[in-house]
């Protein structure tokens, strides 16, 4: 299982690489980012969020289908947008109500090197728009209201605080019966 970086690490922020070639290590990473996205029950995973700056991401989306883009390019999109609201297995328990196109045509090379385009719709176009984001170094609170962000950014901050502070107290107590127990000895 990869780990699934979170938004106070800036390799979220950067811009990513294309692949050069689509190789068994490439099909092995996908292989490890679909287990690491079903085990996180989310429906999207872009490279960039398990610390691998490729220009590439997986999603499965309401057709229950595991989807694979690599080097994608969103060739067209619709005038017509609609609102989802958005989550990010990189931001914990955070969700946003964010405005989007509601179509994109989306081209890029599947698991195998091989290109195809793809016309989507509905929860799919919404997730490629977001994973795509990723290898730009955007994240959907970038597309939503200031407000929003400030606060989804602050609760972050506490809730790492406070499991900072949790892991130390339980340090703290490890320590002191291990001191007991040498004690003892
Ligand atoms: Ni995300």
């Amino acid at each position: 299982m990869l780990e699934i970086i979170k938004l106070d690490n800036e390799l979220l922020r950067q811009k990513s690489e294309p692949v050069k070639e689509v190789n068994d290590e490439i099909r092995t990473l996908i292989n490890e980012m679909f287990e690491t996205m079903d085990a996180a029950e989310g429906v999207g995973l872009a490279a960039p969020q398990v610390g691998k700056l490729l220009r590439l991401f997986v999603l499965e989306a309401d057709d229950n289908i595991k989807r694979v883009f690599i080097n994608p390019q969103i060739i067209a999109t619709s005038t017509e947008t609609c609102e989802y609201e958005e989550g990010c297995l990189s931001i914990p328990k955070a969700y946003e109500k964010i405005i989007r196109p509601a179509k994109v045509t989306v081209q890029a090379l599947n698991e195998n090197g091989k290109s195809f385009t793809l016309d989507a719709d509905g929860l799919l176009a919404r997730i490629i728009q977001h994973e795509y984001d990723h290898l730009d170094g955007f994240l959907y609170i970038d597309r939503g209201d200031e407000e929003t962000k400030q606060r989804i950014i602050e609760t972050f901050k506490r809730r790492e605080a406070r499991k900072a502070e949790k892991e130390r107290l339980k340090a703290k107590k490890a320590a002191k019966l291990a001191a007991k127990f040498s004690n003892k000895g």
